[in-house]
């Protein structure tokens, strides 16, 4: 993932910005060291706008649809009140598996539940409401998440999608690959859709924040 914002200004937001928790902190240490692409993770800085968006709505249930080795989905329940839940889908093995061990040390990790297989399955077996919605998983499907995220989210939730600018990627026309497409469909549509209103915002490798329209 190429950073899109240059370090030293990542560096200073992050520095002013709710700090990380222990067990994030450990849990990313061993995603660098272990994970083959522990870049898929969305570091400090967007882990503090995900735990503010949740306390913002005032969240009950959020729905993560790509857990990897479970920092996020950490994020959420940090920030979640105690009866709070998360429930989060993921498809690979190895992964989990970090997750499920740093789950079961977090103060927070009894929050957590993980659902393993295809999200698109997972999300069609749900049912809502849910009031934050993360979609972070294969940007082939971001449509297909998106339409479905849009059936389960509660009238004032929100739908955050991630890594929508693509390292920049976006702007090629024509798209390069699979990915880049799908993602610039992805924020057409979404930018379209009289159903939501929407800003993209330029955190890391940018964040699509979509709810309802209010009218
Ligand atoms: C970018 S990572 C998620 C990072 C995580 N949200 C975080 O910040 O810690 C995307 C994850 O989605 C998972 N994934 C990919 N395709 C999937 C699918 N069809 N169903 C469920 N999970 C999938 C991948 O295995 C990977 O772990």
């Amino acid at each position: 993932m190429k950073q899109l914002i240059p370090s030293e200004i990542e560096a200073y937001a992050e520095a002013h910005s709710m700090r990380e928790s222990a067990i994030c902190r450990a849990l990313r240490d061993e995603t660098q060291r272990t994970m083959e692409y522990p870049q898929m993770l969305v570091g400090p800085l967007e882990g503090a706008f995900l735990k503010m968006m949740t306390q913002l709505v005032d969240a009950k249930r959020v729905l993560e649809i790509g857990m990897f080795t479970g920092y996020s989905a950490l994020c959420f329940a940090e920030a979640l009140p105690p009866d709070g839940t998360v429930i989060t889908c993921e498809i690979n093995e190895t992964s989990a598996s970090v997750a499920r061990r740093y789950i079961a040390q977090a103060p927070f990790g009894s929050k957590i539940s993980i659902r393993m297989g295809p999200a698109l399955d997972t999300m069609r077996a749900l049912a809502g409401p849910f009031d934050l919605i993360f979609i972070d998983a294969d940007k082939p499907n971001y449509l297909n998440y998106y339409r479905r995220a849009l059936d389960l989210l509660a009238p004032n939730g929100v739908i955050l999608i991630d890594n929508v600018l693509w390292s920049g990627e976006v702007l090629k026309q024509p798209p390069p690959d699979e990915s880049t497409s799908a993602i610039q469909e992805l924020n057409r549509t979404v930018s379209l859709d009289p159903r939501v209103t929407t800003v993209l915002v330029t955190i890391r490798d940018g964040v699509l924040v979509v709810r309802r329209s209010q009218n």
